[in-house]
């Protein structure tokens, strides 16, 4: 009863503007009402991407992106770099390898961010690699990468590689910049920062990757950027596109920019310097040892050895009808991870940290108490 807390990186709570927004009678997919208001929800994005590019959407969710931009943009046995940081890079070395991309791994150990001289060895050593895959928010661990880094690591290369970056857990929440970083291919979805729903993917595109387009060999079908492209000038889709997600796009996007992709960052920064603050009063380890890349969206917090993570996070939902993410493959059960992204705010946080500390005295995991508190100091400050 009460209040459900969702407290996972993603989904991530709908706002009511955007769920009333969604609860509007369908239009013709086909007719200028919706071609105004698609077009104009497409346009409302730039300035989140930080681009003067047209902002692809994608009926998907965040792996129907990956996808989309490697078969708009890649060609059959292209060698792909990609940095191992947690779960979803390694999601993405998988897609890439099905769709017969060459795959060269950099090796991580989940609790670092990408390390850039890693990639910038790795492509001075081989000038046939193709394409860099960065995965900015591991979601999985609660580790931010350097883009910009990376962007330096491939021009100290002097490398021709295509620079791709997943933002699907980033954007709208950590410092993004498309065109300022010299990205080639950004890859988000609506379900985490953006606030909505999931069922859309976004793609942005430089106009070397437009170029590159021209010689892929890839079939991308469903996916091709082409005519989603114009749509998103248009408004006008080459299939029925999901009109209610549409409506809450327009919603959403209208959102962000009232309160400004800037001030969005500083309020996400904020809220995760409290979570840091809380855990580590309470004596816990985050799963991230770096701190200059902790992320903005999530914090991975790993348990006692010994101690299941699942089942605290079962006793959290049991009593506190809160939702906490789960551990995701090799932290499986060993981490629970504390959502902070979206549609947040202190007091949000405080009742999050607040079922955490609780849940922790519950279940007998060791802690110092007043984790709460040192949090609430840093959201006064
Ligand atoms: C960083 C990252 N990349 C990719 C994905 C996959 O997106 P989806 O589950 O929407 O297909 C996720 C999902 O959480 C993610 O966090």
């Amino acid at each position: 009863m009460g209040y459900y807390f969702l407290q996972v990186p993603g989904p991530t709570v709908v706002p009511e503007r955007v769920m009333g927004a969604m609860g509007m009678p369908l239009l013709d997919h086909r007719g200028q009402q919706f071609a105004a208001l698609a077009a104009e929800a497409a346009a409302q994005l730039k300035p989140i991407f930080k681009t003067e590019q047209p902002v692809i959407i994608i009926p998907a969710s965040g792996t129907g992106a990956w996808h989309a931009a490697i078969a708009n943009c890649l060609s059959r046995g292209d060698k792909v770099l990609i940095p191992e940081v947690g779960m979803f890079s390694v999601l993405w070395c998988k897609i890439a390898r099905e769709m017969g991309l060459e795959v060269i791994e950099i090796a991580g150990d989940w609790r670092h961010g990408i390390n850039a001289s890693d990639v910038e060895k790795a492509l001075s050593a081989d000038k046939d690699i193709k394409a860099v895959f960065a995965t900015h928010n591991e979601t999985s661990t609660g580790v931010t990468s350097d883009i910009q880094a990376v962007r330096c690591a491939i021009d100290s290369a002097k490398h021709d590689a295509l620079l791709f970056v997943d933002t699907i857990s980033s954007l709208a929440a950590s410092p993004y910049d498309h065109d300022g970083w010299g990205v080639d291919v950004t890859i988000c979805g609506s379900q985490k920062g953006m606030m909505l729903p999931p069922g859309l993917a976004f793609a942005v595109i430089s106009e070397k990757a437009k170029a590159a387009m021209d010689s892929s060999d890839l079939v991308p079908g469903y996916f091709n950027f082409t005519p989603l492209i114009s749509a998103s000038e248009t408004g006008l889709y080459p299939y029925t596109p999901p009109v209610t997600l549409f409506y809450g796009l327009h919603e959403a996007g209208k959102m962000l920019n009232e309160e400004g992709v800037d001030a969005i960052v500083k309020r996400h920064e904020k809220l995760a310097v409290a979570c840091q603050a809380a855990v580590k009063h309470w004596g816990l380890e985050i799963q991230c040892q770096d701190e200059s890349s902790y992320s903005n969206a999530v914090t991975a917090v790993r348990v006692p050895e010994g101690v299941s993570a699942d089942k605290f996070r079962a006793l959290v939902l049991d009593k506190f009808n809160m939702s906490l993410a789960a551990g995701l493959g090799k932290v499986a059960d060993k981490v629970f991870r504390i959502g902070h992204l979206g549609y947040q705010n202190p007091l949000t946080l405080m009742g999050a940290l607040s079922g955490v500390e609780m849940g922790l005295e519950m279940f007998g995991i060791p802690h110092q108490k007043g984790g709460v508190n040192a949090a609430m100091e840093k959201l006064q400050g």
